[in-house]
């Protein structure tokens, strides 16, 4: 177990910059996901803690020390990477042993024993281990390198995408499994995603980077409910947070350039929320109710089936905007109908920003 603390980090190749004064604590035990889009820097930072890059500035601490001199043997963490690089011609056992078999320090042969027998049980592979990998299916494969992990018993667990390979179905199998593995190894954990639902579903905590930035870092809740800038609170959340310019007056949400108006209530109003002053409204889809007294009329847009509700996208003038709404509501497309939102759960951006009026300092 350990706790991991990067400071100031920035990391160039070359020209490129691929992270920018990077701040990042994880707790000891602590499950942490670094979510992102694709080239935001999620690999390279897994790689400068595992130590297999330099910082070109800024520090790694492993349990309060500074890491820059030790090699990625000594730093004691183990990386799993989203294609796993298992030996095809050696069975699943082999495989689990290899990494405790190095010429220097050779543990135990019962000791040996004794770890992959665990690692197996923990993950369900004991039906296979004496198969060889090439035979195996994504998901077994999967399980059999973060076996190769844990038989190690890392201080900390780098999993880059593990499960991003995977079909929808395994994968949500295996986050569960992952999930409850970390806990049972009481181990620390940064898991890396470009997957939000993984990220929400998962993490103790969330860290959102964009271009090599953390824009927020937060439980999965305040992340959800209060997220940092636009940028988080389009890329979190299925449908997105819906967002819509406009300006307040009277604590009424007066939108632009469609003009149609809503009420924002006292709590959701915070500093700097002055009247005529360029917003962006963010809106959750759950907070989007259909009703026939409601205020704004729309028409309906597209509706998209999704079992237990309906994704309805609503148009106002030239504004779309979605709801999600239980799946009997029964919703055509082109009929005009009436909508309200929750005026507690307005969030308030600045236009020019982007920044949330919560989060302005
Ligand atoms: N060895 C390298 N040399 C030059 N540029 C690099 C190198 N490694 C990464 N980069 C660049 O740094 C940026 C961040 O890359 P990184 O692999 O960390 O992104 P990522 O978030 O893991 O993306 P993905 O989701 O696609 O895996 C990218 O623009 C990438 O092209
Ligand atoms: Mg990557």
């Amino acid at each position: 177990m350990a706790h991991i603390e990067l400071k100031n980090i920035t990391k160039k190749f070359g020209g490129h910059t691929a992270l920018t004064g990077l701040n990042l604590e994880i707790a000891d035990g602590e499950f942490f996901v670094l979510l992102g889009e694709t080239g935001a820097g999620k690999t390279t930072t897994l790689r400068l803690i595992a130590g297999l890059e330099k910082p070109t500035e800024g520090q790694v601490f492993i349990d309060g020390v500074d890491v820059a001199s030790w090699g990625a043997a000594e730093r004691d963490v183990a990386l799993v990477l989203q294609q796993y690089s298992l030996y095809p011609r050696y069975t699943v056992r082999e495989n689990l042993e290899f990494p405790l078999k190095p010429k220097i320090r050779r543990l135990p042969d019962a000791e040996i024993k004794d770890r992959v027998a665990r690692a197996a049980r923990t993950l369900r592979i004991e039906h296979l281990l004496d198969r060889k990998t090439d035979r195996l299916s994504g998901g077994e494969m999967q399980r059999v390198s973060i076996g190769r992990a844990i038989v190690r018993k890392p201080r900390v667990f780098l999993m880059d995408e593990p499960l991003s390979a995977l079909d929808a179905k395994l994968r949500e199998a295996l986050r569960t499994e992952l999930k409850n593995l970390q806990m049972q190894l009481g181990a620390t954990f940064l898991f890396v995603t470009h997957d939000q639902i993984e990220a929400m579903s998962m993490g103790d905590k969330v860290g959102v980077l964009n271009h090599g930035r953390i824009v927020q870092t937060g439980s999965p809740q305040e992340i959800y409910n209060n997220p940092r800038d636009t940028y988080v609170a389009s890329f979190v959340g299925s449908p997105p947070m819906n967002l819509i310019d406009g300006k307040l007056v009277d604590d009424r949400a007066v939108m632009a350039p469609t003009s149609f108006e809503l009420p924002v209530s006292g709590g959701a109003k915070t500093g700097g929320a002055t009247d005529g002053r360029p917003l962006v409204f963010g809106i959750r889809p759950e907070d989007v109710y259909l009703e026939g007294g409601a205020p704004v009329e729309a028409k309906v847009h597209d509706v998209e089936n999704h079992g237990v509700e309906k994704i309805v996208t609503l148009r106002v003038g030239e504004t779309m905007l979605r709801a999600t709404v239980p799946a009997r509501t029964a919703v055509e497309i082109e009929q005009p109908v009436r909508f309200a939102w929750n005026p507690d759960k307005v969030v308030m951006f600045d236009k020019g920003s982007g920044v949330s009026l919560r989060h302005a300092g």
